[in-house]
């Protein structure tokens, strides 16, 4: 499908559903379309997604982005308003990064009739961690996401393992509601001091940027410590962020967690095999999220 030769290196914007369904109609060879969703604010994190869904598909594929800002996924006093749209440049990182077109719906386009009276429920797995903090986020996350997959028609979906419970909820979601699509997870980009990418690292000022290192190097901490136990990865990893705690500006915490990614449960003492060692803390006005993968 990649038609655009040389020349114009932005992906084609595709902005409502009749304009997909026509792209879709004359895309790709069966079984090599993939998607990459997104709330837009592309960063180097993204590009790697596009990457590995181009990879994946092969230049007779058809990669899609989804650029949206679902206000389902929003709380009361939330970011919705002020998080970065960059539309231009967004068409442009995707296009580079080897995307065919993006997405970007309106509300009125994704939402016809206004908020949806009937929305995907994340069930207990989405009511944990993050769930726990922002109240309804993951069936925000599912409705959206289960009706880009119906607009969308992949055979495989990209997601950032950055956003790890939602990578579970929205895998959780596909095999318990039977969608045709695998979905396939993708390692966190870090900057080369450590802090994983985020849209919503732009909202950082360069002394809070300093503080949130405090994020990986206690993530770090704590896989170092793998080696002596589940208990010892929680202590390195909250001895860190208790002293970030009293940094300038300081590290809010909001939970951390060490987590059997099976069923996204609290990983016991004597838990073995994979964990996710998992954090969410706010500097400044801004929450932010990491996370690794943990042998035990
Ligand atoms: O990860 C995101 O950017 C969003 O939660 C997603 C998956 C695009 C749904 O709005």
């Amino acid at each position: 499908m990649r038609s655009r030769t040389g020349g114009d290196p932005a992906a084609a914007l595709v902005p409502d559903r009749d304009a997909l369904e026509h792209l879709l109609s004359r895309a790709a060879a069966p079984g090599r379309t993939a998607v990459v969703m997104t709330m837009g604010a592309l960063h180097e994190g993204h590009a790697t997604l596009v990457r590995a869904a181009r990879e994946r598909v092969g230049r007779e594929g058809f990669v899609v982005v989804t650029v949206f800002v679902n206000p389902l996924q929003f709380g009361a006093g939330e970011d919705l308003d002020r998080y970065p749209r960059t539309l231009e440049a967004d068409l442009r990182l995707a296009g580079d990064a080897g995307a065919d077109a993006v997405f970007a719906p309106s509300a009125e386009e994704v939402y016809p009739g206004g908020a949806p009276q009937v929305r995907v429920a994340a069930g207990p797995m989405g009511d944990r961690y993050e769930g726990a903090s922002r109240p309804g986020h993951f069936d925000g996350v599912c409705t959206v996401v289960a009706k880009l997959l119906h607009l969308t028609r992949p055979d495989v979906a990209f997601f950032g393992e950055k956003d790890a419970q939602q990578l579970a909820v929205v895998r959780r979601m596909a095999t318990d509601l039977n969608f045709p699509v695998e979905i396939v997870g993708v390692p966190t980009v870090r900057e080369p001091d450590g802090l994983a990418l985020s849209s919503r690292n732009r909202y950082l000022s360069p002394e809070e940027r300093t503080s949130a290192l405090a994020l990986s190097r206690a993530l770090h901490a704590g896989r170092d410590a793998a080696a002596r136990g589940p208990r010892a990865v929680r202590e390195a990893a909250a001895a860190v962020l208790a002293q970030a705690a009293s940094a300038s500006p300081p590290v809010d915490l909001d939970y951390l967690a060490l987590i059997d990614p099976a069923g996204f449960t609290e990983a016991g003492d004597g838990h073995t095999g994979e964990a996710v060692l998992a954090v969410a803390a706010r500097v400044g006005t801004t929450r932010l999220i990491d996370n690794v993968r943990i042998a035990l």
